[in-house]
């Protein structure tokens, strides 16, 4: 069933996992996310950025809408890093049950400006937000107090953006970042200032730039062919403490680039004759299927729903 953001996520939160929220540019990432969500009895959340709405319009849009509809498990079909009030009106216009306004890079004051005009007219249509405060990064864990404090989520400001916007859950930051290369190796989250943040805010917290660029996948993308530095993800271990701590959705979009990516390499290349599209995407689909399974294994969320 298609459901807000909220239904998934405030459950999580009380029940203490995460729900994945994954990215999606096409038919076959879709289904991997709400089948491989039905399989396991998982709640699950599809998320489309600008560039997806960009790349696969409506057209996109309604797959998700009508898969999620379908699905036996809640699903919520969420706008990522939304950029404005508008880009978050037109999602909510297309079917979005969940929209992201990020105006994180702007000074605080327009921050919290920003977020409440989007909480306002959603909440108004039963459409549930997700704001971002804070700078997301990689830090080095022996980095010192003040330069962790420059760009990582401020508890108290937190508490201060929460209750002047009215968002309903929010995406913190905590030494995660987007994409492949989180850091020279396993990267440093700081728990420590999660469960501040815990203590101090009940609503759902959420964790961008969570992939964890597992290196099994890393390794099939060389040997197809592909070519990628010293890539580094977040560890299980530090998603699977972070959910016992308030994080309740959990971004993934890396690592279905990459499983897409390998299990397209991999036919290619192992059978150079093949061109009946079916058979070069339908792998790939099962590669990222394995993916998110081990992600809804590690975040909790399997049997939830
Ligand atoms: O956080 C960004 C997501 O990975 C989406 O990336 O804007 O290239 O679609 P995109
Ligand atoms: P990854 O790059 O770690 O997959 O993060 C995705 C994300 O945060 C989307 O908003
Ligand atoms: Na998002
Ligand atoms: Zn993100």
């Amino acid at each position: 069933m298609l459901v807000t953001g909220k239904d998934i996520l405030v459950p999580a939160r009380a029940g203490k996992y995460g729900v994945g929220a994954f990215n999606t540019n096409n038919m076959e990432i879709t289904q991997a996310i709400i089948h491989t969500a039905e399989r396991l009895r998982s709640p699950v959340m599809v998320q489309m950025s600008e560039g997806a709405i960009k790349y696969g319009g409506q057209d996109l849009a309604n797959i998700v809408i009508d898969l999620a509809q379908r699905a036996t498990v809640p699903v919520a079909l969420h706008l990522d890093h939304g950029s404005s009030y508008e880009s978050a009106l037109k999602a909510i216009k297309m079917g979005f049950t969940s929209v992201m306004i990020d105006a994180s890079h702007h000074p605080f004051e327009e921050n919290i400006h920003e977020t409440r005009r989007v909480v306002e007219a959603a909440h108004a249509m039963g459409i549930s937000v997700e704001a971002e405060l804070g700078r997301l990064g990689g830090i080095e864990e022996h980095v010192v107090v003040d330069e962790k404090d420059a760009f990582l989520t401020d508890p108290q400001e937190a508490v201060q953006f929460v209750e002047q916007t009215g968002t309903d859950y929010l995406a913190i930051a905590i030494g995660t970042s987007h994409g492949a290369y989180k850091g020279k190796g396993r990267p440093f989250i700081d728990h420590e200032r999660i469960e501040k943040i815990e203590q101090l805010l009940s609503i759902p917290l959420v964790a961008h730039g969570s992939s964890g660029v597992p290196a099994e996948i890393v390794q099939r993308f060389r040997d197809s062919g592909g070519e990628i530095g010293d890539a580094f993800g977040i560890a299980d271990e530090d998603l699977q403490r972070a959910t016992q701590h308030g994080i309740a959705k959990v971004n993934v979009d890396t690592d279905l680039r990459l499983a897409m990516t390998v299990g397209v390499r991999e036919v290619l290349k192992a059978t150079p004759k093949e061109f009946d599209p079916r058979k070069v995407f339908g792998p790939a689909r099962e590669v990222m299927s394995q993916i998110i399974e081990h992600k809804m294994r590690v975040l909790g969320s399997v049997g939830k729903a």
